[in-house]
């Protein structure tokens, strides 16, 4: 068989563009064996579901507040956790701070496979944390890694990363689709036989294109993605999936001189000017999974030079962004086909909730008229072809949030309106279209 490292399609001959991830160059030969039998288990009988118990869910905590909430309150016996991530984000940063913290619980092992032992020494002196119960392992064999599990009983195992590890059972180099996915593969059944709790590190870069992560997605239980702009401090991790809590999920953590540290609070990077007149941004309230996101979404139109305009837009949705530009001509009646626009989100959090359209929508308006308005107000809607501005999914739980961070007025959809709380100490204005908030902004 062939299969593409990128996606994991499989096919019977070699094909130079996958059909499914439409990547290039993608398939390698791989040679079919039943594996999945290395590690010894008892055999299974069928049960009836309404007589089966099972064992309650225990959870392990971190103690890092944000991390074991996105995970749905902490780790769970024999849960398998991908962390992916680019090379430089901070994923051993992180997995070296949350295997101290583990380590306060039970024997915890870090199998350093890609730095040597001293990089990971000086490292573990930088992050100010207790680290006396912390063994680290320099082996990037697997096999030997297993002997170590069963002998020490290590409850925590950090595997950093899938990409240098290997076991002499599976064919190919080591980094090699086969590779990666045989020993993500053995992993998962030394955690679900031996009730250990893996994490597994695997890089991915910009394009996407390597053999990991996308390609282990659906062997883990959890999949966790350390996102951030390489110039600034702030790092999101992201669960995508997550078999023992909710998914989408966010936390917030800020890069230091001696590690990370988590925020509670995203308004100081996503909120640059509270209170302030400003030209050119609006605030909107978005939901990461199940958490309300305030953020300010940044617009500059200007006039183009050459006969080519230009458009861009960074951390939202190129093709809605495109959308709303020829809503505002067609609906509006507002020419602007000879203007540059770009739109931006602060604090480089990259958003796809529909409800942040009508803020990017009235951002670029203000630039366009520059005009200023007072950062007291959020615009929430998602926003339809004809103008409309349509139901969002959630209103409490983000004018929960708006109330929170003090603001004084709310934009909402008006066939929201009815589904709104009385209790909360805001303005509340529901419009069904784009036009009443034009008036509203220019008034
Ligand atoms: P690292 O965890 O090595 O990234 P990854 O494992 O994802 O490749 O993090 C690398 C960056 O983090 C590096 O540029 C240095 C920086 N860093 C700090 O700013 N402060 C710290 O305390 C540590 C340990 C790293
Ligand atoms: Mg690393």
């Amino acid at each position: 068989m062939y299969y593409c490292v990128n996606c994991g399609y499989k096919s019977v001959k070699w094909l130079g563009k996958c059909p499914l991830c439409e990547g290039w160059e993608t398939f390698v030969e791989e040679k079919e064996e039943d594996k999945s039998n290395l590690v010894v288990k008892e055999k299974t009988k069928p049960k009836l579901l309404k007589e089966f118990k099972g064992q309650p869910i225990e959870r392990f905590k971190t103690n890092f507040e944000e991390f074991d909430n996105i995970l749905g309150g902490g780790l769970v016996n024999g849960e398998v956790i991908l962390v992916g991530g680019e090379p430089g984000v901070g994923k051993s940063t992180l997995l070296l701070e949350i295997a101290m913290r583990l380590s306060l619980l039970d024997k915890t092992l870090y199998v350093s496979a890609e730095e040597s032992l001293e990089q990971l020494t000086l490292r573990s002196r930088r992050i100010k944390y207790d680290y006396s119960n912390l063994y680290i392992l320099g082996e990037d064999n697997l096999d030997l890694v297993y002997e170590h599990i069963k002998e020490e009983n290590f409850k925590f195992v950090i595997i950093d990363s899938i990409q240098v590890v290997y076991s002499k059972k599976y064919d190919g180099i080591k980094g090699s689709a086969n590779q990666i996915r045989g020993c993500a593969d053995f992993l998962v059944q030394i955690a679900k036989t031996h009730n250990v709790v893996i994490f597994i590190v695997g890089h991915v870069t910009k394009e996407g294109i390597i053999a990991g992560p996308k390609l282990l997605e659906h062997i883990v239980d959890c999949v966790l993605y350390f996102e951030g702009e390489s110039l600034s401090n702030y790092r999101i991790l992201r669960t995508t999936k997550n078999r023992f809590g909710p998914s989408g999920d966010i936390a917030v953590f800020e890069m230091t001189s001696d590690g990370l540290k988590e925020l509670k609070t995203t308004d100081d990077i996503f909120l640059p000017h509270r209170e302030k007149f400003l030209s050119g941004s609006a605030i909107t309230c978005v939901l990461e999974g199940t958490r309300p996101v305030l953020i300010e979404l940044q617009a500059l139109v200007s006039r183009a030079s050459f006969g080519v305009v230009r458009r861009r837009s960074l951390g939202f949705d190129f093709n809605r962004f495109s959308l709303l530009v020829a809503i505002i001509e067609k609906r509006l009646k507002i020419s602007i086909a000879s203007e540059d626009i770009f739109l931006n989100v602060a604090g480089g959090l990259k958003i796809d909730d529909p409800a942040a359209d009508l803020a990017a929508l009235v951002s670029i308006l203000l630039s366009l008229k520059e005009k200023e308005i007072k950062m007291d107000t959020v615009f929430i809607g998602e926003i339809g072809l004809s103008g409309e501005i349509r139901h969002i999914s959630n209103i409490n739980l983000r004018l929960k949030e708006i109330v929170r961070a003090k603001f004084n007025f709310c934009i909402i959809p008006f066939s929201n309106l009815k589904e709104v709380d009385k209790k909360f100490d805001l303005n509340i204005i529901g419009y069904s279209n784009i036009k009443e908030v034009f008036e509203h902004i220019c008034k």
